[in-house]
């Protein structure tokens, strides 16, 4: 007889963490492989606009959802000087990009940038160089954006055809800096410091900008731990957000723990969040100073398949990084995000990383076609659905042993409220590698009914590419709602991720 579990997950209106952020749903474009060139950008492409950005490119981005995009990077950040990145575009000089080892033409800097996110209606988040550069150029690039006119920087801006600031809000002091891979890696002393003196600086040129300060690279870092409270004592008076990375990948074959990535995801921003605790109560930090976490890129990335940049020929714009997704990896990228949206008291931003191309849930091919991967569905899923409070779900399921994270439940679970509209979206997956019935309760909820219920499966057929990956979406799953619209029954498949959607009274 096939195994078959059953689990009870329980939703309550009252019993909330508050409003999601509209800035979970962020990605990322670095000058990375191919995410800026013949990515969001290709003149010679048909769907070309007068800049220069694809259009097909960018009807997908729109789909996906997408509310923020963290730009230029990443550890190509570290070695960019960004006024290579201004003016006449045939004065601009072509540099060598020690990050990724290719040729930066600097075709795209800032302003292409910001001309390409306002117009996809999305809101830019900025990187500064604190690897290779300093105070100075960072104060400046908030001078040169934010600056409306009558300074140095503001002016060139306006001579180069921005007459208008740019008005970027958010702005990241670096990136991973506690990585030894990054051009200008330090401890966490020196950029503590470096980081209160840049948020300084850039503060004085904008007191409206928000700040974040680099966190670990990943969870298994040396460093963990120490290097947050370090940074934290030291620029936490100046900065607001604390940034998180992480990617996960099946390793050897163990795909119950791959599965089981959402819980450790939880657990490492439970471990954020704390240590951002201990270290406002050791400095008795005013409450209204609460520090939250950017959660500034995320996704799955096999990792230990890539080469190293190390291995890789100079070029200009090749491909970098262009993993293939199967329906498994979409399944945990839902998983992932059901662990951001239970944190959403905490976790204020967080962008999936990359946007185009490079471990990225669009794929493109140089003057021709466009598709999505199968990872893209259940971020636009959830982009489009999780509105207003983060619910605290009570889920009680069997375990699922695992190699790398001990025992975690077999079934995971977030759930969303918009009081104003009565919306509820409800997000499930199951880690096991069996059915598990789902017995969702959701007594609290006038006029319970179900407007959609879809799901992805993982399968044996891995990693899709261009032709296979179109064939992957959300397909519809069962569901059944006792007599009196108190709970409802969903049999979710093995290894499975659904968004279930219901109608309810709202509350006004
Ligand atoms: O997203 C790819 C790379 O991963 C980024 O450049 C870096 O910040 C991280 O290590």
């Amino acid at each position: 007889m096939t195994e078959h579990g059953v689990a009870v997950v329980a939703l309550d209106r009252e019993q909330h963490r508050g409003a999601v952020d509209h800035r979970l749903f962020g990605s990322f474009v670095e000058h990375m492989g191919r995410c800026v060139y013949t990515g969001i950008y290709e003149p010679g492409h048909p769907s070309a606009d007068a800049e220069g950005f694809r259009g097909d490119v960018s009807a997908f981005v729109r789909e996906l959802g997408v509310t923020l995009v963290r730009y230029p990077g990443g550890n190509f950040v570290s070695g960019y000087d960004w006024r290579d990145g201004i003016g006449p575009r045939e004065q601009r000089p072509r540099r060598l990009d020690l990050a990724w080892r290719s040729i930066e033409t600097n075709q795209v800097g800032t302003d292409e940038f910001m001309s390409w996110a306002k117009a996809r209606g999305v809101e830019p988040m900025l990187a500064v160089n604190l690897g290779t550069a300093g105070v100075l150029e960072a104060a400046a690039l908030v001078e040169y954006c934010n600056v409306p006119e009558g300074t140095e920087w503001s002016e060139r801006r306006r001579r180069n055809g921005a007459l208008k600031p740019h008005e970027v809000k958010l702005w990241c002091l670096g990136n991973e800096m506690d990585g030894p891979w990054q051009t200008g890696h330090t401890t966490a002393e020196r950029y503590g410091a470096l980081a209160a003196e840049a948020a300084k600086a850039m503060r004085l040129v904008d007191p409206d900008i928000e700040l974040v300060a680099c966190g670990s690279s990943s969870h298994e870092m040396p460093t963990f731990g120490y290097w947050e409270s370090t940074v934290l004592e030291a620029a936490g008076e100046h900065v607001d957000y604390i940034s998180m990375h992480a990617y996960y990948e099946e390793h050897d074959g163990d795909r119950a723990s791959f599965l089981a990535s959402g819980a450790s995801m939880d657990s490492f921003i439970e471990d954020v969040a704390a240590t951002i605790d201990a270290v406002a109560a050791r400095r008795r930090s005013k409450r209204s100073r609460k520090i939250n976490i950017s959660f500034d890129e995320w996704n799955v990335w096999y990792q230990s398949r890539y080469p190293g940049s190390e291995a890789m020929e100079i070029d200009i714009a090749g491909p970098r990084i262009e993993d293939q997704y199967s329906a498994l990896d979409a399944v945990v990228v839902g998983d992932l995000l059901s662990s951001l949206i239970n944190h959403s008291d905490r976790v204020k931003i967080a962008c999936l990383a990359q946007l185009v191309n490079v471990i990225a849930p669009i794929m493109t091919e140089p003057g021709g076609a466009i598709w999505r991967q199968p990872t893209f569905h259940p971020f636009a899923a959830v982009a489009s659905s999780a509105r207003g409070h983060s619910l605290v779900t009570r889920v009680s399921s069997a375990e699922l042993a695992t190699r790398r994270y001990g025992d975690v439940p077999a079934v995971a679970a977030s759930a969303t409220h918009d009081p104003t509209t009565g919306d509820v979206a409800v997000f499930l997956t199951n880690r096991a590698d069996h059915a598990v019935t789902v017995d969702l309760r959701h007594p609290g909820f006038d006029g319970w009914t179900i407007t959609s219920a879809r799901h992805i499966a993982a399968d044996d057929r891995g990693p899709r590419n261009r032709e296979t990956a179109p064939d992957v979406s959300l397909t519809p799953l069962g569901t059944s709602s006792s007599e009196d619209a108190r709970s409802t029954t969903l049999a979710l498949p093995p290894h499975s991720w659904t968004v279930l959607r219901a109608a309810t009274a709202s509350i006004d």
